[in-house]
C-alpha cells in the first residue's frame, strides 16, 4: 500500500494563504495532500494546534507567513519562529523526526512557491512515512505522549519562556541578564522535560494507582527522578496517596 502523507497547513492571511489563491487561479498544479486552516498571523498559531494537529493524524504541519520584516502585524512572523522552535524541541523530546514540521515564507505574489513549498514537503513526508512510523514504544506510547506535551504546552512555565525569549535574548532579565540562544534552548529543554513527565504521570495514574517503581519501569525513566517528579505533585495537590500495597505507596491522580 502506498502512503498519502496527511499534511495540515496553518496559513497567515495576508501571505501564505492569498500565496494559494494566486496558485488557484493561476492553474499551478500542486499535490493534493494538503488541508489549510486561515490564521490572520502566524503569529496566532499556538503550539497547542500544532501538537493537537499531531494527535489527531496529521502526518506534516506546515506554518506558513509573511516574509520576514513583511508581518501586517509587524513582530507576528518572529513569534512564529519561537513558537515553531519550541514545538521542534518538544517533537525531539518525543522521538518524532522534527521534520514534519516546517515554517516557511511565501508572499502573496508567489503562487509558483506556494506549489513548490506543498510539493517538496508532501515528498519529504512521504519519504519519512506516517508519524506511527515514529513511534518507538507502539502507536498508544507515542498517543499518551502526545496528550502529555498537549497538557504541557498549555502551562504558564513553557508558554512564559518562549513568549519572553526574544526580551531575554536582547535585553535580559529583570536583573539585566542577557542570555544566549543556547542558554535559552537549555532552559526550554529542561521544562519540556518537566512538564511533560508531570503530564505523563498524572496521565498514568489517571487510569491506575501506581508505584514509584512502576511509573519509572512504565516511562522508562530512573526512580530517583519520578521520585523527585510525585514529591513536587503531591506537593501541589495534583496527586494522592492511595494506600499502601506490600509496603509500596501507591498514588492516583486527584480528581478533584
Ligand atoms: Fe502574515 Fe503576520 S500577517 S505573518
Amino acid at each position: 500500500m502506498s502512503f498519502e502523507p496527511k499534511i495540515l497547513g496553518i496559513l497567515c492571511n495576508w501571505c501564505a494563504y492569498a500565496g494559494g489563491d494566486l496558485a488557484g487561479v493561476s492553474r499551478i498544479q500542486y499535490l493534493p495532500n494538503i488541508r489549510v486552516v486561515r490564521v490572520m498571523c502566524s503569529g496566532r498559531v499556538d503550539p497547542e494546534f500544532v501538537v493537537r494537529a499531531f494527535l489527531k493524524g496529521c502526518d506534516g504541519i506546515w506554518v506558513g507567513g509573511c516574509h520576514p520584516a513583511d508581518c501586517h502585524y509587524i513582530s507576528g512572523n518572529r513569534e512564529a519562529v519561537n513558537m515553531v522552535n519550541l514545538v521542534r524541541r518538544i517533537l525531539k523530546h518525543l522521538k518524532i523526526n522534527t521534520n514534519r514540521l516546517i515554517l516557511e515564507w511565501v508572499s502573496a505574489a508567489e503562487g509558483a512557491r506556494f506549489a513548490e513549498v506543498i510539493n517538496n514537503f508532501t515528498n519529504q513526508i512521504r519519504e519519512l512515512g506516517p508519524l506511527a512510523s515514529d513511534a518507538e514504544k507502539g502507536v498508544d506510547g507515542l498517543k499518551r505522549k502526545l496528550e502529555a506535551a498537549l497538557s504541557a504546552v498549555t502551562m504558564e512555565k513553557l508558554r512564559w519562556v518562549t513568549a519572553k525569549q526574544t526580551e531575554f535574548r536582547r535585553d535580559g532579565n529583570r536583573y539585566g541578564e542577557v542570555f544566549t540562544g543556547h542558554e535559552i534552548g537549555r532552559m526550554l529543554d529542561g521544562f519540556i522535560q518537566e512538564e511533560i513527565t508531570a503530564q505523563e504521570i498524572l496521565l498514568l495514574l489517571r487510569q491506575e494507582a501506581l508505584s514509584v517503581k512502576e511509573i519509572a519501569h512504565k516511562l522508562e525513566l530512573p526512580p530517583p527522578y519520578i521520585m523527585s517528579m510525585v514529591y513536587a505533585l503531591r506537593k501541589k495537590d495534583h496527586l494522592i496517596l492511595k494506600e499502601i500495597r506490600h509496603s509500596s505507596p501507591l498514588y492516583a491522580a486527584n480528581n478533584n
